[in-house]
């Protein structure tokens, strides 16, 4: 097979190069080790900000997004058990849209089959070869047949445990990465939102988030050990852990419901330099990871794709590849002020089991500070919303 970009991975960053590419009139083919099904089903993130909104928007598939995606203005920050509002439209002029990420996933996959996009499913053995000439190549096996790719490009989009990040010349890469040592632990639940917004909860205990994802699903996590796992966790253990979190002098309380899914995640801040060598680039969490806390992984993602998509579409149109040589340094300026956010997010909320009273209290002042601080709330509001 012969192709201009091979892109390996159908996630966000993926589907959504893939489709910017089509609009522009290059080819590609997207390898995916798993099934359509799966990809479409897979819960993870929530959160987009207003770029990401306009990308998908301006790329036509944005029709759904904006019909069923709940625009949000403000979010909550609980602590004490008071709650505070950070008005995220008042601070900014911006605001954040609640709409699940496979969803996204489904409309970018009816897009490109729309199109007649080629997407492979279930390959394995994906190898790649050649990235530092201008022929890379990729072999892969497809419904059991070794198959190969010949490309001009070969764009790593295949998340953190990919095979495009291995693959990158060693000499001279930097990798920076943090492990908190904590995870969340993510539940479905089947009842009415408990709250318009969402709410970021710091207490002794542990983290814990309040998001929605339809008017009769509501999505929760609280912070976990990593190890642990949700077998351990019955739906009594999950309620008095979430009411425990979140009890509020208020008398608000989480509405209960049918927990229909289970999940726990690792945290990690993670970031591997340079994004690109040769004819191979990396785009989305096969380059960086981001603690959830600040919702900025999909939206990262979705940036770095933007980005190479243009500077594919300089190479196509005028034989220049001033925008491609640029991509790392690019993309690494969003994506440090992201891994910034969502660290100093992770840090003002979370519980350190090692950290000292003195830790605690300081913590618990940064709280103060950013509730009655307008600078400082402004600060969060245009991390939070990407006004960067
Ligand atoms: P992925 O979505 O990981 O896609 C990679 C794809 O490559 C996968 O489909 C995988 O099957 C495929 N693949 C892997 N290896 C191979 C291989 N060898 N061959 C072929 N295919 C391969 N981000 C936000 O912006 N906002 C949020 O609110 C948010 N919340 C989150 C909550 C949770 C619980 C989690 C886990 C993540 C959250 N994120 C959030 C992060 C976000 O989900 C990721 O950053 C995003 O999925 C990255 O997209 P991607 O396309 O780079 O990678
Ligand atoms: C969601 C996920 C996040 O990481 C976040 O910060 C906010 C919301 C969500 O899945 O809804």
């Amino acid at each position: 097979m012969r192709t201009q970009v091979a892109i390996i991975g159908a996630g966000p960053a993926g589907l959504l190069l893939s489709h910017l590419l089509h609009l522009n009139g290059i080819e590609s083919i997207v390898l995916e080790s798993r099934t359509q099904a799966e990809i479409e089903a897979t819960i993870r993130a929530g959160v987009l900000e207003q770029g990401t909104m306009d990308i998908l928007n301006n790329a036509g598939v944005g029709a759904r997004m904006q019909a069923e995606g709940a625009l949000h203005h403000g979010i909550e920050l609980a602590f004490g058990g008071r709650r505070h509002r950070i008005d995220l439209t008042e601070l900014t002029g911006k605001a954040i849209t609640v709409y699940p990420q496979h969803e996204v996933i489904k409309d970018l996959v009816a897009a490109r089959l729309a199109a007649q996009g080629q997407l492979l499913f279930e390959v394995n053995g994906v190898e790649l070869h050649g990235v530092d000439t201008a022929a890379p190549s990729v072999n892969f096996i497809h419904r059991g047949e070794a198959a190969r790719i010949e490309a001009d490009f070969v764009i790593g989009c295949d998340g953190y445990h990919g095979v495009a990040r291995p693959a990158m010349p060693g000499q001279g890469r930097q990798d920076f990465k943090r492990d908190y040592g904590f995870g969340w632990f993510g539940v479905l639940v089947e009842s009415a939102p408990s709250s318009d917004e969402l709410i970021y909860a710091r207490h002794e205990r542990g983290f814990a988030l309040v998001s929605t994802r339809t008017p009769t699903v509501q999505r929760l996590y609280f912070q976990c050990d990593p190890a642990d796992h949700v077998d351990n966790w019955s739906d009594d253990r999950i309620w008095a852990e979430l009411h425990a979190r979140l009890e509020n002098n208020e008398g608000w309380r989480v509405n209960e419901g049918h927990i229909f899914q289970k999940n726990i995640i690792g945290m990690r801040s993670f970031v591997s330099t340079p994004m690109q060598s040769g004819r191979l680039f990396l785009a989305g969490d096969a380059a960086h990871i981001v603690p959830p806390t600040g919702a900025k992984g999909m939206n990262l993602a979705v940036s770095d794709v933007a980005l190479l998509a243009q500077g594919l579409e300089q190479f196509y149109r005028q034989g220049s590849e001033e925008r491609l040589q640029g991509y790392t340094a690019a993309a690494l300026k969003r994506v440090w002020r992201a891994e910034y956010f969502s660290w100093w997010m992770t840090s003002l909320l979370h519980t350190f089991a090692d950290a000292t009273p003195f830790q605690r209290e300081v913590q618990r002042a940064e709280l103060e500070c950013v509730v009655s601080s307008r600078a400082m709330a402004t600060a969060l509001a245009e991390n939070y919303v990407g006004a960067f």
